[in-house]
């Protein structure tokens, strides 16, 4: 892709008590994008936040917000997340027969659709529907926690996505979550990824604003052609 790559530090990292403030850092520190972590303690064995978290944060950023739904039967909710004022939705393909409904029910309401892959599902479950998607989220940690370790097998699976987008002509781009870091980020955009998600990387680090640079500085090291 042509894109210029972009930073999606994950509130799931972040202060619940003080979102507006994380908010105004992740504007001022030169964020991308803010990801968001919807888990259903169903589909993933733990319970963030949901919609009406989501319409404040919208009223708070001019920040793209990202939901990443870890739910199940994500076409239940997709749809809201979007009218709440999601920008981008992503819905995993383990929790849904009917991809191709769910990501046109969020395009129709003007999202942009993701669909997830957890480590141990093949990028092939979805070849009959990468024409139809925004992007493609590649899960380099098993769904579910902040602050586990990047499982190195993404890569192989990243660069398979990409040469297979290259071949089709597809325009999706690849979003990477788990375990970013400013070791990896480089590595990642030079595999193909065009968006990274980092939680703790950003919202652990002693100085999160020198995170959030250092971590852009490492991604915008690769010139791609
Ligand atoms: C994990 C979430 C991630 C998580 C990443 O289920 O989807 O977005 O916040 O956190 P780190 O970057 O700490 O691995
Ligand atoms: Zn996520």
């Amino acid at each position: 892709m042509n894109i210029d790559p972009l930073l999606a530090p994950s509130l799931l990292s972040a202060d619940f008590l003080r979102l507006a403030d994380e908010l105004a850092f992740l504007k001022s520190s030169g964020a991308d994008v803010v990801h968001v972590d919807v888990m259903d303690g169903h589909f993933v064995p733990n319970i963030t936040i949901g919609i009406p978290v989501v319409e404040a944060l919208k009223r708070e950023t001019q920040l793209t917000l990202d939901c990443h739904l870890m739910i199940s039967e994500p076409l239940k909710y997709a749809v809201d997340f979007v009218k709440a004022g999601a920008d981008w939705v992503s819905i995993h393909q383990e929790a849904d027969p009917h991809l191709h409904r769910t990501v046109y029910a969020i395009k129709n309401v003007g999202g942009r659709a993701g669909v997830a892959l957890n480590p141990s599902t093949p990028i092939e479950s979805l070849s009959d529907i990468l024409g139809d998607l925004d992007f493609v989220l590649l899960m380099s940690v098993n769904p579910g926690f902040g602050g586990q370790s990047f499982i190195e097998n993404t890569y192989n699976k990243l660069r398979c996505l990409d040469k297979i987008r290259q071949k089709n002509d597809h325009s999706f781009f690849i979003q990477i979550d788990g375990g970013v870091s400013v070791a990896n980020a480089q590595a990642l955009v030079e595999a193909g990824a065009d968006c990274l998600v980092a939680g703790n990387a950003v919202f652990k680090a002693p100085n999160p604003t020198e995170a959030v640079k250092k971590i852009k500085a490492q991604m915008t090291k690769v010139c791609k052609s």
